[in-house]
């Protein structure tokens, strides 16, 4: 097992990965001796994992555990009140702790019950997809989807300990693996070029799960992540957070044009990779060949590489109304050079348009 420090004073924390660590009582047993738990999770995972994780945790006062229905859709105020009822009617107190056992969702519900029940108590992600090990439970953003619009409701809010055992991505279906791999790729594009260099050489094994590859991908994704929200935890005006978002401001206008759901995120910031790194080449800053090996590692972790049919105009729309828009004018991180991102408005509208005019093949 190998521990990630992430550093932020006081809310510093460890992201633990490994294998089998869910079953590793030693991990939790520092945040739960005597303390009221309650295991918050949904009706896929909880058949899973619930009972083994639930026996790491011999030493707690005691423990309930809350089965939320599965999907995005049940991110939201129903679902949150849901939790609170729980907690209130077992007279959970401000001494008590929430872990947060699955995918993205779960998480962000989780930290945000955590940041707002009695004004904050703590709280504990366990992951169990790869886009969750490797982006959602590290960081501290939470919340849930508003009806007008996605993630709207939040708080930043850090977590005491994120366990990331990598065998639970053994019964994670093929589509969110590859889904996860979008963000991981993405570390390599904004940050980290010998890593992304390691992925074209070991793309295949992730896709066959290889457990070695996999802790691989997720320390390194992790220190990424780690040092990024070390230096701009609230994602500041400097932009080094939001260089996280790379494909993001394209990818969540094709999610929110087909629809949620249609598309799962990673394979929706995928592609806004591509469109991203396209208009970086176009503007001068990437070179042709590293176009063609971003298509090409997109392309071997199965994931789509075209846009759905949006017409300009609609995506320009959809792209102005993303939340991190200032002054007007659309907010974008490009690559510098393969392993270099940064957040710009300088560039001419030109350059955007033929972006999303035409199709990557
Ligand atoms: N807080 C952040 O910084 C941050 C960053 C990125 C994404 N997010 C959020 O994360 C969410 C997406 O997360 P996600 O991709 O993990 O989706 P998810 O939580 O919906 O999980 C995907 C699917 O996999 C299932 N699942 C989970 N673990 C499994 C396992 N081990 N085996 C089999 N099935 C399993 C889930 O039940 C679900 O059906 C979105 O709501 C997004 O907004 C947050
Ligand atoms: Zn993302």
């Amino acid at each position: 097992m190998e521990t990630i420090k992430i550093d932020l004073g006081k809310r510093s924390y460890g992201i633990c990965v490994g294998r089998g660590l869910i079953a590793k009582e030693d991990i939790f047993s520092n945040y739960i001796c005597n303390k009221n738990i309650a295991i918050i999770t949904n009706e896929t995972v909880a058949p899973l994992y619930l009972d083994k994780l639930k026996e790491s945790f011999s030493g707690a006062k005691s423990i309930i555990d809350i089965i939320l229905h599965d999907g995005e859709e049940y991110k939201n105020q129903d679902s949150l009140d849901t939790i609170y009822e729980s907690l209130l009617k077992n007279k959970f107190g401000r001494d008590s702790i929430l872990i947060a056992l699955g995918g993205g969702v779960i998480g962000d519900i989780t930290g945000y019950a955590g940041a707002t029940y009695m004004r904050g108590i703590d709280f504990i992600q366990v992951p169990t997809t790869l886009l969750s090990q490797v982006d959602s439970s590290v960081g501290g953003k939470t919340g849930i989807n508003h009806k007008l619009g996605k993630n709207m409701i939040g708080a930043f809010y850090q977590p005491k300990l994120v366990a990331i055992d990598v065998d639970c991505l053994v019964t994670l279906p093929d589509k969110e693996l590859s889904a996860g791999l979008a963000e991981v790729i993405k570390y390599g594009l904004i940050r980290d070029s010998i890593f992304f260099e390691w992925l074209e050489e070991n793309m295949n094994s992730l896709l066959s799960k290889d457990s070695d590859s996999l802790v691989e991908a997720i320390i390194r994704s992790c220190k990424n992540k780690a040092s990024v929200v070390a230096e701009d935890e609230f994602e500041s005006e400097k932009g080094i957070r939001a260089t996280l978002n790379l494909g993001h401001t394209f990818g969540h206008a094709i999610e929110t044009a087909v629809g949620y759901g249609n598309w799962l995120h990673g394979e929706a910031v995928a592609v806004g990779m591509i469109m991203a790194s396209k208009m970086s080449m176009h503007m001068g800053y990437i070179q042709d060949k590293d176009y063609a090996r971003i298509k090409n590692i997109i392309k071997t972790a199965n994931l789509p590489l075209n846009p759905p049919d949006i017409s300009q105009a609609q995506f320009l729309d959809l792209m102005a109304s993303d939340k991190k828009n200032k002054d007007g004018k659309i907010n974008l991180i490009l690559l510098r050079s393969l392993g270099e991102a940064f957040q710009t408005k300088d560039y001419e509208m030109k350059m955007l348009e033929a972006t999303l005019k035409t199709k990557i093949f």
